[in-house]
Order: structure tokens, then sequence, then C-alpha cells
């Protein structure tokens, strides 16, 4: 089967959109949300070097190799797969990557938009003047009773499910551009803001030693497969939206470029809001182990207390928000366009069908923070089990997945062909990482956590 030259959904207008895209994609509350209190969780240092260099030597292999799938096939990334079996003649069991990931999707959003939806009350409550001064016990009543209200949690769950389903049905590559252009910078920029603040109130230098002073002794089998997840997570990768994107991407772009570029854009946030959270955690004497609650019980602090913190706190919920919306879109973008493609329904018919399935999904998030708090499976709650299953499992596997595929199932001239590198070293060395380094790492750490090694 020939490829094809464009996909049916649309195509970028320029490398320069794929970039942006692919970077609202990637920054999202994983950053913001997620990095910091994983961090804090797993000891800093540590974590974040691991986290690092998990980055750099699976997350950017595997990055090419997912935009470069998406590349070739043009389609839903089950459809892509399938496809690309057929061109390799070998078994259509390897389209699981589409399949898994698909599931993969829905399953994180569900919850994601439930995170979105604090922050969403957060944009209110700042703007009302509800965080002017607060104190630290204030500031823990107002997160803990945001999630014992199921009925306001679904109600905002509902706002930021529909808020995506809108541009998802409009079509992806419509107005995502402006948003990322602008928007992000400016979440940048509040970050640094922020970091400014910490710097003026002390408690920076605190921060500062616990993300970037490594205690060994910290590490374990567990904090790996965390600082993995994180790598993964933070990219967008390993459940095909990546690949989803790269299917719109222009024949003629360079992937490695484009990679490079969303994975340092995407680290530096993550650290940025690693220093922007932790001395203030310091400053107040907080834990840095609190959990999923850590930037909300922490950020509220810093505004009620700067001038302007109205003004900055209400900016930066909403310019969070809208991180989390551009990622959010990728999340479902796998999903909606197999719909099209497979059960030829219009996008409009897709996405309703995919949003309502993941807001009902959703609920089951909703209740785990109130009525359902004490049903466990192994002493996580149904967003615990979620998280869990999503983050630590599958999208390390799907990017196992699809390191092999690329890496030993493709042809070599159909690869070297698609990822069109132009110097020969940088080729060696990605097809060296993503052949042996990649795969057998990602094993290694998956053996470690289960405590085999
Ligand atoms: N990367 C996003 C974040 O950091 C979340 C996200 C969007 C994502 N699309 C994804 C995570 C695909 C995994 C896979 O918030």
């Amino acid at each position: 089967m020939p490829t094809q030259n464009s996909s049916i959904h649309g195509e970028w207008s320029s490398r320069l959109a794929f970039i942006l895209a692919a970077a609202g994609s990637a920054v999202g509350l994983g950053n913001i949300w997620k990095f910091p209190y994983m961090a804090g969780e797993n000891g800093g240092g540590a974590f974040v070097l691991v986290y690092l260099a998990f980055i750099a030597l699976f997350g950017l292999p595997i990055m090419m190799a997912e935009v470069l799938l998406g590349r070739r096939g043009r389609q839903s990334p089950i459809n892509t797969l399938k496809s690309l079996c057929q061109q390799e003649q070998v078994s259509k069991l390897w389209s699981v990557i589409g399949w898994s990931g698909m599931l993969a999707g829905v399953l994180i959003l569900s919850y994601y938009s439930v995170i979105a939806g604090w922050s969403l009350f957060y944009v209110l409550e700042s703007a009302a003047g509800g965080l002017l001064a607060i104190q630290e016990q204030a500031a823990e009543d107002l997160f803990t009773n945001l999630l014992s209200d199921p009925v306001t949690l679904v109600f905002w769950h509902s706002i930021f499910m529909f808020m995506t389903m809108v541009v998802v049905a409009r079509g992806v590559s419509n107005g995502l551009e402006v948003a990322v252009r602008f928007l992000m910078p400016m979440l940048f920029v509040l970050i640094l803001i922020l970091i400014a603040y910490a710097i003026s109130q002390g408690g920076f230098l605190q921060g500062l030693q616990f993300m970037f002073t490594p205690d060994f002794s910290k590490l374990n089998g567990d904090v790996l497969l965390d600082a993995m997840g994180q790598a993964f997570f933070s990219l967008s990768l390993g459940m095909g939206a990546i690949m989803m994107y790269g299917s719109y991407l222009p024949q003629t772009a360079s992937i490695s470029r484009t990679t490079l570029a969303v994975a340092i854009a995407d680290s530096s946030v993550a650290i940025l809001a690693g220093l922007a959270i932790f001395p203030i955690v310091f400053v107040n004497n907080l834990a840095t182990a609190q959990g999923p609650g850590l930037i909300f019980n922490t950020l509220p602090l810093a505004f009620g207390q700067m001038p302007g913190g109205i003004i900055f706190g209400t900016l930066f919920f909403l310019l969070l928000v809208f991180a989390a919306w551009t990622s959010s879109i990728s999340l479902i973008e796998p999903a909606v366009a197999w719909l099209v493609e497979t059960k030829k329904q219009s996008r409009l018919k897709a996405s309703i069908v995919c949003g309502i399935v993941t807001w009902l999904i959703g609920l089951g998030t909703v209740l785990s923070f109130n009525h359902w708090d004490s049903i466990t499976l192994f002493g996580k709650t149904v967003f615990d089990c979620l998280d869990y299953l999503t983050f630590n499992i599958m999208l390390p596997l799907g990017g196992l997945l699809i390191a092999l595929f690329v890496g030993w199932v493709m042809r070599e001239q159909a690869v070297r062909e698609e990822i069109n590198l132009q110097q020969e070293m940088v080729y060696q060395v990605w097809r060296v990482l993503l052949k042996y380094f990649t795969p057998i790492g990602l094993v290694v750490v998956f053996l470690s956590a289960i405590g085999i090694i």
C-alpha cells in the first residue's frame, strides 16, 4: 500500500505549527501539577535527575519514532499501525499499540479533566478574591472542601470536557496554533514571576537544593518507574497522541529538530514549575510529599500575599487551564480520528460519543475523592488505579512497543527514508538507542519496580 502524502484530517501549515501543537500537547498539568508532586514524593534531586535522563535517553528517541510512524501512516494510530503492518508484511497484532493507546488516552483524559476542573475552580476563587491573604490552614481547607463536594467537582469536570470536545469537533489544526503561540509564552512568564517572588521571599535556595542535590539513597525501583512514567506523560508519549500529530506533519519537516525543541520546552516548564513551588513549601514549612494537592495547597499562599496577587493568581490558573486544554485535545484525538475513519462518523458525532464516554469514566475519579474514598484495590482509590495503570504501565509499555516496532520490525530502508536525518552520526546514535538501549532500559525499570532486579 503506498504511503499517503497527507492525512484526511488535515495538515499543519508549517513545521512551526507542528512544534506549537506538540508543545501544547506536552506542556500541561503534567508539568505544573504532576511533576512537582512526583518530585516531592520521590525525594527531589535524584528523581529530577533520573527524569531528565529518561527524557533524553527514552523520551527523545521514542518521540522521534512515534512522529515517524504517524507521518508514514497518516491516519489514526490504530489504522496507521494496521497499514504499516501490511506494508511490512508482519502480524496485525502490532496494532495493539494503537488500541491500547486509544484506551490509555480516554482513561487519562477521564481524570485529567477532573484535575483541570480543579484549576477552573481556582480561577474563579482567585478572581473573586478568595485567595487574598489566605493562610495555610484556610488554603488547605479550601482544597479539602472542594474534593469533598462531588457536585462542584462534576460541574467543573463537565465544563472542561465540554471545552475539549468543542475544539476536537471542529478539527484539531484550527485554532490550536494561535492559542499555543500566545498563551504558552504567557504561562512561562507567569511562572518566572512566581520564581522572582520566591527569590524575594527566601526559601529559594532550599528549593533549589531540594531539586538539584541528588540523594541516590532515595532511588529504588518505584522511584525509577515514576520517573519513567513522568518522562512519558509529560512528553505525551506512548499512546499515539504524538503519532496523531505527526500524521499532520508536512513531508519536508525535520523530525529530529522538532522533537528536540518540544522536549526542551517541556522539561524547562516542569523544572521552572518546581522552582516556583518548592520555595513556597519550605518557607511555609509544608510537607514536600503531599501528593496531588501540592500546587493547590501552596500556590494560593503565594498569590494571597504578593502584590497584584488577584490578577496574577487568576491569570495563572486560567493559563493552566489553557495548557491543560491544549493537552487534553491530543488525548482524545486518536479515538475521535479512529471513529471518523473506521465508522465513517462525522467529527461532531464522534466527538460527542468520545466525550460522553470519557466524562462518565471521569465520575469514578470525582467520587474517589469523597463517597468512594474507601473503595480501594491494593490500597489505591479509583483515581489512583487509573493513574497507576496509565502513567506507570500503559504509557511506558506503549513506548516499548513503539521502539520495538520501529527498531526491529520496520525495514530499515523505510525508517531511514522517513526519518531523513542529514547526519549519519545522529542517525546511528538514534538507531542504537531505539533498538537496544531504550527497550532494555525500559524492561530493566519495569523489572526493578516489581522487585526482580
Ligand atoms: N503531556 C500532557 C501534560 O503534561 C498530558 C498529555 C497530553 C499526555 N497528551 C498525552 C500524556 C498523551 C500522555 C500521553 O500534561
